[in-house]
């Protein structure tokens, strides 16, 4: 039986507001938020820092099975460290998830490689192919909604190529899948003009803009309003465009831009790639007027020696889910925007969207899945001080406020100034 614990005198992120009060945790979950201070085993002094959910992050790539780069073990510890407690897998492992044996294999997997120390909570996306329009069903996630058992966050449809081999790219396959599917992510970048430009100069002109306003446009003919999530919007027009849609953003097109390539090389190289100063101000200026629903990091961790291959050869993805909250609470600071908007688009509209049963909020009854931050410390982004197996991160040397201090899943404390326990997440459950 889990201790009751008392988070005292924080600054708590409310859907409501910010508010000065206390949680009191019991059994794993949020039993109050108080302005008194109830009785407990145990507390946590958060005076002067600030108490947020979790971050939900609903675009992370564990790699497992089969692929380098992290595991579900090293991803947790980078989870938590960032103040992330739930993450949502993609399908693009070796082999692919793309059917629901092959969710209760990844399911197994994670018990197995977390058995020595912490676990963040998950969700598996499915992966479409042209031939898994069963499993779409078996997973639950046909449309119209059955009240059967949901087992996946959303189907994965790239219609464009990236890592692995899953690809969708012809319109009618596309436009099945749509009518038959109550919730797809999307990577949105047209393969047709990808080849087009494939003789074309460097990986940036190679895969323009016009590739993911073109798949935007495909989706808008044929996707309902409610049902689609694009992954990695990286300007005002594809945010405005996409407006019926929910729109995701990664903190490497909010923070980082094409100029990149020239002294990082193949390091910075990202599907969709980072665009130009003018596009990377036009989506914050989108996130600004509430044309972003989510932050989520598209956490790519490929092995430095891969990147080291050249800018040709290799793989597109850049590592991010330890550096997704703290980028973005260091921004929001910055420009003294309100917190409690930082919540929703780090945590409680990813619940919604996704239909993840009792997360995202700090509130009675919900999950103790709870970030701790403390806004006067700055710390440089170090990758030697990360958790990542692939050892690098894009944001080296950035100095940043929003380093968690405590992270909580479930009502344990799984992380706490640099140290874990083994404080298990769960598999979330989906409201059907
Ligand atoms: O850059 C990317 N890396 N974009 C993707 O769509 C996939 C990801 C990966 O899995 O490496
Ligand atoms: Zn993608
Ligand atoms: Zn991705």
């Amino acid at each position: 039986m889990r201790l009751s614990l008392l988070i005292k005198n924080g600054t708590l992120l409310l859907s409501e507001g910010a508010r000065r009060g206390n949680i009191l945790v019991k059994g794993g979950k949020i039993a109050a938020v108080t302005a008194t201070e109830p009785n407990a085993e145990s507390f946590i002094d958060a005076d002067g820092m600030v108490v947020m959910p979790g971050m939900i992050d609903p675009h992370v790539h564990f790699r497992q099975p089969g692929m380098e780069g992290e595991d579900w073990l090293s991803g947790s510890m980078a989870a938590l460290a960032g103040g992330v407690t739930t993450v949502l897998d993609m399908p693009n492992t070796k082999p692919p998830a793309t059917s629901v044996l092959r969710l209760s294999e990844k399911i197994e997997l994670i018990n197995a490689q977390t058995s020595s120390g912490p676990c963040v909570n998950y969700g598996l996306h499915l992966g479409a192919t042209r031939e898994n329009a069963n499993e779409i069903f078996g997973a639950g996630l046909g449309y119209p909604p059955s009240r059967e058992e949901r087992l996946a966050a959303s189907l994965k449809v790239f219609m464009g190529s990236s890592t692995g081999d899953l690809l969708i790219d012809d319109d009618l396959t596309l436009k099945e899948l749509l009518g038959i599917t109550r919730l797809v992510s999307v990577h949105a970048e047209d393969e047709d003009i990808i080849r087009g430009c494939a003789g074309s100069g460097d990986h940036l002109s190679r895969r323009p803009k016009e590739a993911a306003l073109s798949a935007i446009r495909k989706l808008l003919a044929w996707g309902a309003p409610g049902r689609v999530y694009i992954c990695h919007i990286t300007s005002g027009e594809e945010a405005d465009l996409a407006s019926p849609f929910y729109r995701e953003a990664t903190p490497h097109h909010l923070f980082l831009n094409d100029g990149l390539m020239k002294t990082m090389g193949s390091f910075a190289k990202v599907n969709p790639p980072l665009r130009s100063e003018q596009d990377r101000a036009s989506l914050w200026a989108a996130l600004a007027g509430g044309k972003v629903d989510c932050i989520g990091s598209d956490h790519a961790p490929h092995t430095a020696a891969s990147k080291r291959m050249g800018v040709e050869a290799s793989p597109s993805g850049v590592p991010g889910v330890e550096t997704a909250l703290p980028l973005m609470f260091n921004a929001f600071l910055k420009w003294g925007w309100p917190l409690q908007r930082l919540a929703a688009l780090t945590s409680r509209n990813a619940a919604r969207i996704f239909g993840i049963y009792g997360k995202g909020e700090l509130a009675a009854g919900f999950d103790a899945d709870i970030a701790i931050i403390d806004p006067r410390e700055e710390r440089k982004v170090r990758a030697e001080r990360l958790h990542y197996k692939c050892g690098w991160t894009p944001y080296e040397g950035m100095a940043i406020v929003g380093w968690p201090r405590h992270t909580l899943v479930l009502g344990e404390v799984a992380y706490v100034d640099g140290s874990f326990s083994k404080a298990k997440g769960r598999s979330v459950v989906y409201e059907v």
